[in-house]
Order: structure tokens, then sequence, then C-alpha cells
């Protein structure tokens, strides 16, 4: 499998090639390969590779691989649950496949299995196409005319197998004309939005600015912003949504300023088994991508750092969840419950 190097982004656009679990753990874990629904689809073509390592051998085998498989992939970062869905999905079809063979399997079933994981995986990415051009539909119709739109962290093409949820959202009002103007912010300490989404947004040629993360309430107090949309990675079942760190603070200044917040994420992002967002598990990365810049140490040599990766916004400050089946506005466990059962 090749990867784009994201890491590298945007000065130069390098593939690295993946062979197995392992490696796609570890590109997922380094951030070669970064963004929910991406890492979810990575995980799904990393268990099929891992997959064809197999020898002829027994159901009892199989099961055994796959498990370790499916746990070696999720080890990987513990925030999106995509990552979980890929790689309990493609252990599902594992399973089955073998309670179909049981006992000794031959070559030729093994044939099979691998037939049956290479679908399954492309059919997880298919998935996950189709949910973001669906997103951009209905987010795009949610935008007023003349939107100012504010987006944090990569939530574009980038972290998906499509168009992307927040970024799909706002190029899919692009091409409706209906956006004047878009921010991202930078997205310290990893610069995302600086190094990812905002190349994305000016190569879709949508009228845009990059800003650092503590200028973004001077720039919706006094610039006009009229919508902020960003992804998620984890979204309890009340509708407490993790993404990256800075979007709870972005939402508490957007209710300060009446201005809509929207989290545009595909429905396998809702986490039925979180109750709320106290149950999601908050990545706490190296302290060194905090102390360091592209290489360059800017704080001081045994500075203590903390470094969460994500934060949790709470349900009551999101406007509206925008997802392939359709807005969800209030958000609450049973309107969350509602759109699921569609
Ligand atoms: O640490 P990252 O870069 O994987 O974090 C990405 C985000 O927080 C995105 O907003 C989220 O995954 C949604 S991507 C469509």
């Amino acid at each position: 499998m090749k990867i784009l190097d994201q890491r590298l982004l945007p000065d130069s656009i390098k593939f690295i090639t993946v062979r197995n679990a392992a490696g796609t753990a570890k590109a997922t874990k380094d951030m070669a390969l970064r963004g929910a629904p991406l890492i979810g689809c990575a995980a799904a073509f990393g268990f099929a590779l891992e997959m064809r390592r197999l020898k002829p051998g027994s159901a009892a085998e199989l099961i055994k691989t796959a498990k370790r498989t499916a746990d070696l992939l999720k080890a990987a970062r513990p925030t999106a649950v995509a990552l979980f869905y890929a790689a309990d999905r493609m252990l599902n079809m594992a399973v089955t496949f073998a309670a179909k063979h049981p006992g000794k399997f031959s070559a030729n079933t093994l044939k099979q299995l691998l037939a049956q994981a290479d679908k399954e995986a492309r059919l997880v990415t298919k998935e996950d196409e189709d949910a973001c051009e669906a997103m951009g539909e209905y987010g795009a119709r949610l935008l007023p005319k003349n939107c100012v739109i504010m987006t944090h962290c990569n939530a574009g093409a980038l972290a998906t197998m499509g168009i992307g949820t927040a970024v799909g959202v706002i190029t899919a009002a692009h091409k409706k004309c209906k956006i004047k103007h878009a921010y991202s912010c930078e997205t310290r300490p990893y610069l995302q939005g600086a190094r990812l989404t905002i190349w994305e947004l000016m190569r879709e040629g949508v009228p845009s600015e990059l800003l650092t993360d503590n200028m973004a309430a001077h720039i919706i107090k006094t610039c006009g912003v009229n919508a902020i949309v960003v992804g998620a990675d984890r979204i309890a079942s009340n509708g407490d949504t993790a993404n990256k760190i800075g979007t709870y603070g972005l939402a508490v200044i957007a209710k300060h300023h009446k201005v809509p917040f929207y989290v545009a994420a595909p429905t396998p992002t809702i986490d039925m088994a979180a109750r709320d967002g106290g149950d999601i598990v908050i990545e706490e990365r190296s302290t060194e991508e905090v102390t360091f810049v592209k290489g360059n140490r800017i704080a001081p040599k045994g500075v203590r750092v903390r470094h969460p990766a994500f934060d949790v916004t709470p349900a009551a400050l999101i406007t509206a969840l925008i997802t392939e089946k359709g807005v969800i506005s209030p958000v609450t466990r049973a309107s969350i419950k509602q759109n699921l059962a569609k």
C-alpha cells in the first residue's frame, strides 16, 4: 500500500510503501497518515495486507492472526473511533469466514479469504468517499450565502478517502458560490491547519487566510465569521465530540458570539458505547511535538510539557452534526439515535 507522507507536506509529495499491519500501525502512530477516517481506511488495508502473509492452515490459526492484527492496528492511536471501527469490521469478516470454513483450509480457501479481505477494505473506503460527498451536500445547504467560515485542524481530502468532512463542506459550498472567505486555524502544535488545510483550500481556489489559533476570537468578533465547521475523531452517544485540541475553545468562542458551530463527521465516528465525552480516551502525544517546530527547539531544555492531542466539546455547544445520513440538530442522545436508525 502506498501512503502519502503527510509529515512532509506541503513542501514535498512523497509516498511510503507499507506491506503489513505493523507498517500501517507505525505510519499511523508516526503521523505519516492522519485524520480519523483515513486512519480507519488504512487500517482496513493494513489488515488485508497482513492476511496475505497467511499460509494455508486452520480456521483457528486464522482467528488468532486476525485478532492479533486487529489489536496491533487499534493500538496505534486511541482517540479516533474510525480506527477501531475499521479494524473490528475486518476482524468480523475474518471470523465469519473462519466459521464458514471450519478445520483445515486449502490454498484455494485462502485465496477466497484474501479476495474477501480486499473487498471489505475497498468497501470501507468507498463508504467513506460517499459519506464525504453526502456531508458536503448537506453542509453546503446549511451555510448562508456569502459565508465567512472558519475551520480547525485538517478535516479535508487528506484526512479521508473523499473530499473531506469539514473541508468537504467548505469546498462543496464554494462550488455553489456560497463562500466569501474561509479561515484556517494553524492548529498548534502539529500545524495541520497551516501545513495541510490552508494548502487544500488554496488548491481548491477557496478565498482563504491562515491564522494562528490565538487569533481566532479576534477574527470571529471583527471579521464577520458566520459559521465554524470542524471534523471529529469520536462522538459520544450524547453528542459530546472529541476533535483536535483547540476545538473546544473555538466552540466556546462561537457560543459567545452566537456563531453556529458545526461538526461534520461520518456516522462511524459516533461511538454509541461512549455515554458521554468522559468515556473518550484523549491521546497524549510526545512533548517534542510541542517544544520543537521543524526541528528547532522553541522552549527551554528540560521544560515540563503537556500535550493532549484532542479535547472534548460538549454537545450543548454544537449547533448541528452533519453526517452522511443528514443533519442532526439539536444534538442530543435522542436525535443521534434517530439519525443512526435511518
Ligand atoms: O491528530 P490528527 O491530525 O489525526 O487529528 C485530526 C483531527 O482532529 C481531525 O479534525 C479529525 O480527525 C477529523 S478528519 C476528517
